[in-house]
């Protein structure tokens, strides 16, 4: 049947202000059923995890029911979820914990299409261990990463892949598949960033090929928290950091400290939101979500030929990527305008838009617009209609019609 907007939007109250949000790749509002979902935690009472009274109890269900959510959003195995504060705290936990076993001379190798994020933890642990790191590079123009060249950088020594299954800014979905299979065939791990790619779409990290797929709850209608869902056998040959008397078992051994219980409610009840954008969806919540999330694929690829046509067409605006394989994402410039003074000017317009390089460092210092402010990135997401995006388009006219 589709997504109806309207009725998704009618579930966000941050939507009522008169704002058009296309700040959604920097993180997405809220439905009621999770700001219901945070709160009702909070009002049953919550207990810190492994007591023996009924709110302790809770807590623990919490945990394992945010867990199974998050594995049926990525396709993975709820026993091998990892939940935390956000993404980039995960993964230098986990960069660390590999980063054990490398050896000088080791291999890894990052890609300039990453956010730093899934760059530089690996590029510091690498630096510790005396490990050598490739680069992947970007074709430019086209803000493509091909995968072929994984097969030059590959080589016995590689440890550890990591890659972006979108980029924040260009919104690029590289061919993670064919860069894993590589990567496997060489002995070497995957760790795929699905920060940006898992609002987007549906998710199968096993079709991805993915060893580690990350992803944060606040980038699809949830709060913010972080999860890395892997294959439980890999976890259990790390040995990351820990107190000595915090669980020992995975995942929780690679989980510090009393996490925020309310905050992970809330994330189990946006992948149930998720689950039910297209009404029509039916079976269990891992089918439902395939299927409710190609809904909201097919509904911003549609309003998303509008956006990028639209900016097109103005003679002053420079677009950046033009990848086969995108996310709802648009990254782009007006002539003789500084980011900051574009997105001003569209705030002024009641239109959310973000501007700078969003931690794409490696990517806008490829591109040659780092210094310079980089650009104004305007992304869609499920709850974007027809009018935001002529808001958006209408307003960007005035500089650059
Ligand atoms: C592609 C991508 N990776 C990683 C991150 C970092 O995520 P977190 O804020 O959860 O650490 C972001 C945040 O914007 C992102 O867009």
């Amino acid at each position: 049947m589709g997504l109806d907007v309207s009725a998704v939007r009618a579930m966000y109250p941050a939507l009522s202000d008169g704002y058009a949000y296309l700040d959604g790749a920097a993180g997405t509002q809220l439905p009621a059923p999770v700001i219901d979902a945070i709160s009702a935690a909070h009002r049953s009472g919550l207990g810190n995890s492994d007591g023996a009274f009924p709110a302790s109890a809770r807590s623990d269900a919490i945990v394992a029911e945010c867990r199974r959510a998050v594995a049926d959003l990525v396709g993975g195995n709820p026993a091998g979820v990892i939940l935390g504060p956000n993404m980039t705290t995960l993964t230098y936990r986990l960069a660390a914990a590999l980063a054990r076993d490398w050896r000088p001379g080791d291999e890894v190798i990052v890609s300039r299409l990453d956010h730093d994020a899934n760059i530089r933890p690996w590029v510091q642990a690498a630096g510790r261990a005396g490990a050598v790191v490739r680069w992947a590079e970007v074709d430019l123009p086209a803000g493509e990463l091909p995968a072929g060249q994984y097969d030059a950088l590959l080589s016995e020594r590689t440890r550890l892949v990591a890659v972006t299954a979108a980029s924040n800014i260009l919104g690029t979905r590289p061919d993670v598949a064919a860069i894993t299979a590589r990567a496997r065939a060489a002995g070497a791990l995957s760790y795929v960033d699905g920060v940006h790619a898992t609002p987007h779409g549906p998710t199968d990290m096993a079709a991805l090929g993915a060893d580690f797929y990350a992803t944060s709850a606040y980038k699809w209608s949830g709060p913010h928290i972080g999860a890395v869902a892997a294959d439980p056998a890999l976890l259990e040959r790390l040995r990351p950091d820990k107190l000595d008397p915090a669980p020992d078992n995975v995942p929780d051994r690679f989980e510090w400290g009393t996490p925020s219980f309310a905050d992970l409610a809330g994330a189990a009840a946006a992948v149930d939101h998720l689950a039910g954008l297209d009404t029509a969806a039916a079976g269990t919540r891992r089918q439902r979500l395939v299927t409710s999330m190609a809904a909201a694929h097919e509904h911003e690829r549609r309003l998303f030929g509008v956006l990028a046509d639209g900016l097109a067409a103005m003679d002053k605006v420079t677009l950046y990527g033009n990848a086969r394989d995108r996310t709802a994402t648009v990254y782009f410039n007006v002539a003789g305008l500084a980011p900051r003074a574009v997105a001003g000017h569209l705030a002024g317009r009641r239109v959310n838009v973000w501007d700078g390089h969003n931690y794409a460092w490696e990517l806008a210092g490829a591109l040659g617009i780092r210094d310079t402010g980089s650009a104004v990135r305007a992304g869609l997401v499920h709850y974007n209609d027809r009018s935001d995006v002529d808001r958006l388009l209408a307003a960007v006219a005035e500089l650059a019609g």
